[in-house]
């Protein structure tokens, strides 16, 4: 398998806990290269583009407001299936149940508010990779 790209988001819930160290720690010591980073609070024409596929759920609003809320760190993370193994690392969506070990396991929980805020976003497929990444790193 060709080496691949990933867009990787430290949500503002990672920043502002600053998490941030811990979180690329984790993708560099698995092996992944960060190739790219920024650090910016992302408007809502970025986010809503972002989440497009989410658009009319519930959780949409309470989502994008989240995400606009702080500093976002976004990375450029490549290597050997980084899309699947960053996936791995981040855990399920749910941070009370993700499994220990991985990054929402460990450092998240739930906070009682609207939407999940779970530490991190990770592309979930090679075609999302290639759109996010365009999104995010023009
Ligand atoms: P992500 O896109 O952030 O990597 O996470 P994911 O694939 O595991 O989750 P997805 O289903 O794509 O949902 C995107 C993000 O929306 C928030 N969410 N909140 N019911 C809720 O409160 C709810 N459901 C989804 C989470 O922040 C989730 O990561
Ligand atoms: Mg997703």
């Amino acid at each position: 398998m060709a080496t691949e790209e990933t867009l990787v988001l430290v949500k503002p819930d990672g920043v502002a806990r600053s998490l941030t160290g811990q979180i690329l720690a984790r993708i560099e010591a698995k092996g992944y290269e960060l190739v790219d980073i920024r650090k910016f609070t992302p408007s809502r024409e970025l986010l809503v583009e972002h989440y497009a596929e989410h658009d009319g759920k519930p959780f949409f609003e309470p989502l994008v407001e989240f995400m606009m809320s702080g500093d976002v760190v976004a990375v450029r993370a490549r290597g050997n299936r980084v899309i699947e193994g960053f996936r791995s690392l981040a855990g399920a969506t749910e941070p009370t149940t993700a499994a220990p070990g991985t990054i929402r396991g460990d450092l998240g929980r739930d906070w009682g508010l609207k939407v999940q805020q779970n530490l991190v976003h990770g592309s979930d497929s090679t075609e999302s990779a290639e759109r996010e990444l365009g999104l995010w790193f023009g």
